[in-house]
This record gives C-alpha cells, sequence and structure tokens, in this order.
C-alpha cells in the first residue's frame, strides 16, 4: 500500500465531507488516478505466490456486471451519499477478469451447467448437476460414467474443512454441483426422480447431500421441503409438509450419522445464534421449507454475511485448512421477477458477506474468489444527474413519449407484462409518475413480456484476492476458475507445492523450479511426435 500524504488528507477530508462531491476538481481526480498508478507499479513485485491454505468461493447468482455497478451505487446511496464513487468489498481485490458462461448447448446459460463448469472445472450441458457434456437430461443411463468432481470434494480428499452457504435451497443447482452428480437440476427429492430413472442407479439430490456429502461440516440455507417425509408438518409452516415420497427424514439421518455434541440441526434465529463455533464440528441450518428470504424482507433467519461469519469460525479450526462456498441465491430470483429492488438488496448483502470473509482470514494464506455464474438482462440507462436515486425515475432526460422511465429496465420478463397491460388499456406505457418505483417488489419496466425474465449472455467478471489470484488475468471460459482453485491450493494438482519454496522472512516471494519448463519440454516434445509434418 502506497498512500501519499496528500491522498490520506484528501481522503479524510472526503470522509468528512459527504462524498467528495464538493471536491472533484482536476486536483481530486490526478491525486486519485496517482495513488491507483502507483499501487499498479507495485503489482509485479508483490504478487501471492503462497499456496492457498484456505480458499473462500464466492458466488453472486446471476449477478452480472450491470447488477454490481448498481448495488454499488445502492449501497453508497443508503450511507447517505451520491453512490457512484462506492467500492464494493470486492473491488479492491487484487485481480479482475472476465468469465465467458455459455453452456456446451446453450448461447445463455443456466445455473447448473456453469456451477458445473466453475466448480468441476468442465463445461456441459444446462440443467446438468455435476455430470459432463456426454450426459443427456433426465436420462439416468447417460449420467452413468459421466460424473466429474468438485474443487470442494478435491479439498475434502487433501484433508480440508469443507462447507457451503447459500440463501437458495441447499439442493438448489449452484450448491448441488459441489457434492451431486445428476442429469437433471429439477432432481432435489426422490418424488422429482422417475420411477425408470430412480431403477436404473440415479439418485435425488438430497439423498446426495447426506450421503456424497457425509463429511460437509457445514450446510446453511433453505429447502427443508428436501429432506423431510411428506407427513412431516415443516418446523416453521403448519399449512406445508415435507416432499419427499420414500418416508425418509434426511435431517434425522443427517444427525444419526453424527456426534450429537458437536452436531447441530437449527432452522430459525434463535438456534443458530445459540450455535457455538468453538465446540461445533457439524452444523447443518436449514431456515426455510423452500428458498431463504430476500435481505430487505427478512425475519426470524441470519444474513449471509451472519452465516458466513459463523461457517468460517467453524472452519477455521481445522489446521489443514478449509474450503466454503457462499451463494447469493435469490440475486437471480428477484431479477426474474423484475424485482431489481431485491435483487440489489441481495448484492448489497453479499457484498457485507465477503467484508465479513475479508475481515476474518489472511489474504497471504486465503484465496477468496467472487464471480457469477452468469448475467440478467438488467440495465442501467438514461442521462440522469450524479446521485439520482437508484431505483428512481430518471430526472434529466425525456421519452419520446413524454412519459418518465426509470433508470433500471429489463429487455424481458413481468415488467414486459406490465407494459402490455398498459398499452391495451391505455395506448401507451405505464405512467410511472406517482409509483413507487423503490419499492422492493416494484416491478421494473420490460419490454418483451414474459413471466419469467431471462440470465443475460454477456460475459460475468472473476475477482481475486490472495494466493495466485494473479492466474485470473483475461477472458477466461468459466470452468477455467476450478483449474486455478486445484492449482492454487494443491488440490489433486501437486504441480504448485512441488515448486513452491516457502518464502524466506516477511514481504520475499517464491522461487519457482524448473517444474514448468520441464512441463513445455515435454509437451513441445509430444507436439513434434503427434504433429504431421
Ligand atoms: C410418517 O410415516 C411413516 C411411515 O411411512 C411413519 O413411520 C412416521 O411415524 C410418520 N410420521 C409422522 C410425523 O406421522
Ligand atoms: C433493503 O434492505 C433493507 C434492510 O437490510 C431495508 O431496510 C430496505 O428497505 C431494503 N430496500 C429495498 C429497496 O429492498
Ligand atoms: C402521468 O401522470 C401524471 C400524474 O398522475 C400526470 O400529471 C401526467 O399528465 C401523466 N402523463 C401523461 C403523458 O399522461
Ligand atoms: C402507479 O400509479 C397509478 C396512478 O397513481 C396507480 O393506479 C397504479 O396502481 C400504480 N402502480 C403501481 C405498480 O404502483
Ligand atoms: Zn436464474
Amino acid at each position: 500500500m502506497r498512500f501519499t500524504g496528500w491522498t490520506m488528507i484528501w481522503l479524510l477530508l472526503c470522509l468528512a465531507f459527504a462524498g467528495c462531491t464538493w471536491a472533484q476538481n482536476a486536483q481530486f481526480w490526478n491525486i486519485q488516478a496517482q495513488d491507483t498508478l502507483q499501487k499498479a507499479l507495485t503489482r509485479e513485485a508483490s504478487l501471492n505466490r503462497n499456496v492457498a491454505k484456505n480458499i473462500v468461493f464466492f458466488l453472486g447468482d446471476g449477478m452480472g456486471v450491470s447488477t454490481v455497478t448498481a448495488a454499488r451505487i445502492m449501497k453508497g446511496q443508503q450511507a447517505g451519499m451520491t453512490g457512484e464513487e462506492t467500492v464494493l468489498s470486492w473491488e479492491k481485490f487484487s485481480s479482475v477478469a472476465l468469465s465467458k458462461t455459455y453452456n456446451t448447448n446453450r448461447q445463455v446459460p443456466d445455473s447448473a451447467g456453469t456451477a458445473t463448469a466453475y466448480f468441476c472445472g468442465v463445461k456441459t450441458k444446462e440443467e446438468m448437476i455435476g455430470v459432463d457434456d456426454q450426459a443427456v437430461l433426465g436420462d439416468c443411463q447417460s449420467s452413468l460414467n459421466a460424473a466429474v468432481d468438485s474443487v470442494m470434494t478435491d479439498a475434502e480428499k487433501e484433508g480440508k474443512a469443507t462447507g457451503f452457504v447459500t440463501t437458495a435451497r441447499v439442493t438448489h443447482a449452484t450448491p448441488a454441483c459441489l457434492y451431486a452428480h445428476s442429469p437433471d437440476r429439477n432432481w432435489e427429492n426422490n418424488a422429482d426422480v422417475p420411477e425408470a430413472e430412480a431403477a436404473l442407479g440415479c439418485t435425488d439430490i438430497a439423498h446426495q447431500l447426506v450421503t456424497l456429502g457425509q463429511n460437509i461440516k457445514v450446510i446453511m440455507g433453505g429447502g427443508r421441503r428436501e429432506m423431510l417425509p411428506d407427513n412431516f408438518t415443516d418446523y416453521e409452516y403448519s399449512a406445508l409438509t415435507g416432499q419427499r415420497t420414500d418416508g425418509r427424514n434426511l435431517v434425522d439421518e443427517w444427525l444419526a450419522s453424527k456426534d450429537a455434541q458437536t452436531s447441530h440441526f437449527v432452522w430459525n434465529l434463535d438456534q443458530f445464534n445459540e450455535v457455538d463455533p468453538e465446540n461445533t464440528e457439524y452444523l447443518l441450518g436449514l431456515f426455510e421449507s423452500s428458498h431463504m428470504q430476500y435481505e430487505g424482507e427478512r425475519t426470524n433467519e441470519p444474513s449471509i454475511a451472519e452465516m458466513t461469519e459463523k461457517a468460517i469460525r467453524i472452519l477455521q479450526k481445522d489446521t489443514d485448512g478449509f474450503f466454503l462456498m457462499v451463494e447469493a441465491g435469490r440475486i437471480d430470483h428477484a431479477h426474474h421477477d423484475g424485482f431489481a429492488g431485491n435483487a440489489l438488496n441481495d448484492t448489497v448483502a453479499f457484498d457485507a458477506a465477503v467484508a465479513k470473509a475479508v475481515e476474518l482470514t489472511n489474504e497471504e494464506d486465503t484465496l477468496i474468489i467472487v464471480t457469477a455464474d452468469h448475467s440478467h438482462v438488467m440495465t442501467l440507462g438514461g442521462y440522469q444527474s450524479r446521485g439520482n436515486p437508484i431505483l428512481g425515475l430518471v430526472d434529466l432526460s425525456s421519452a419520446e413519449d413524454d412519459l418518465p422511465f426509470t433508470s433500471i429496465g429489463y429487455t424481458n420478463g413481468p415488467g414486459g407484462i406490465a407494459e402490455q397491460v398498459s398499452y391495451k388499456l391505455f395506448g401507451r406505457r405505464r405512467n410511472l409518475t406517482d409509483n413507487d418505483t423503490e419499492n422492493p417488489r416494484f416491478t421494473q419496466p420490460g419490454i418483451v413480456p414474459r413471466e419469467s425474465e431471462t440470465h443475460g449472455g454477456e460475459d460475468v467478471a472473476i475477482y481475486a484476492n490472495g494466493p495466485m489470484s494473479h492466474l485470473f488475468h483475461g477472458v477466461h471460459e468459466q470452468n477455467y476458475i476450478a483449474h486455478v482453485v486445484r492449482y492454487a491450493a494443491c488440490l489433486g494438482n501437486r504441480q504448485h507445492c512441488d515448486e513452491y519454496v516457502a518464502p524466506c522472512g516477511s514481504g520475499a516471494s517464491s522461487v519457482p523450479s524448473g517444474g514448468v519448463t520441464m512441463i513445455t519440454v515435454l509437451l513441445n516434445l509430444w507436439l513434434a511426435l503427434v504433429l504431421p509434418k
């Protein structure tokens, strides 16, 4: 870190006077850019080539770059600033790259195919859970020899403590790709698996969570219904039951397989708060029958930051290190419903979770990755003034139909239906003049009418910090992410640990041996032999 005296003075003045808006003369921007430049100049010398002992993998489901920008503005505005200048926790990370998200059979992907890519290292079709492209949707036979393992499974094999946290169901597409293999993401409980497919040996995802995933130390999210039998009344909602038709109670099975003193099942905030990480080896938290609530509507459930903290404190006790995955699973759901407010609010809550992980770990031994599976068709536009409310109407420019418009809009989705209805009734777009566009359940305008807004196809960002994070350096295929995790933490792949010489004293960096050169020589030899002359 190189802060000049002037930078410090400017920063202090800025903090003292709301958001620096008064101080944006040439000097302000020159000092700010010079500070960034000085840091960039020392980047090469300060690369962190350590072996990653711990990995925290953050996944914002549907958190495209436009969502990140808008959430940054919302976070700043919630703190009383203009918003645009705000820096999210992952925006301080040392490396940024882009991830190409398409599935092997889809230009615009889903969350299952993409999770198989970034967790298992192999791109596959949409809706596939931990199986490669040989597998066909809903076809058990095609998937039997197609399984690919995740970096979490690899970490467990290396003796690390493992866990995951999600605000979606624990059996939903993203977390499922950590521990399960299925040719259909919808096979969450036994009733979802057609009998003929089950007869071939395919099992539901919840079953795999308590069998293949039996050594996972921390499991937190929603999805009780996938684990409980259909004659079992839900803990929280008397009108709901479990959905399993095989009579199994997987929560009881999970508890029975663990030491009673150090293992806990919790389903509400009070129980969660009572869990002492120091005396807990295994924690299963299922806070909703289906997905957890949006951050802005949350009652009697821990926040994603609270779950992240609890998980890290439990996993950190393992001297071999840990792997933790944290998913903000409902940014995606809010976008599908056209609720930009909830999508952005959940992204701000995600930012707090990442900040908590940064606070509780050390960048010398912990690789933190923040990325998204895919984007959404949300965009931020208009020529509104600096500091204009992110969920509000554009203030400085008008539309040809003289009706106001919001900064945030969707190419398709429920907003398109709302406009269609307005055209039928009034022959024009909705008149939003007196509408509460900042309500978290306000449906932002859209064009194509669709019940569910769709994912977006443009690249998403990868933000990384800690050991070998500089390997994220350009425009990457999404499956590359898992390969960096394996390399950086020596999971299955020993290359980095074999080559790595621990630094002598603080600040010294490692000296790679001839391993890479050896591989290059062998590769050239092989190419010389196989390539036609
Ligand atoms: C549910 O049904 C099973 C048998 O299929 C039975 O053993 C169990 O006691 C029942 N549970 C409840 C809560 O009724
Ligand atoms: C965002 O969440 C906060 C609580 O964390 C809530 O007070 C606020 O109303 C929410 N805003 C929106 C737009 O959802
Ligand atoms: C939109 O609604 C506002 C307030 O209800 C009204 O003043 C305005 O004339 C309306 N705009 C159009 C184009 O109808
Ligand atoms: C928007 O405002 C109009 C007029 O005040 C009202 O009729 C309509 O229900 C409002 N719509 C929403 C989504 O708030
Ligand atoms: Zn989605």
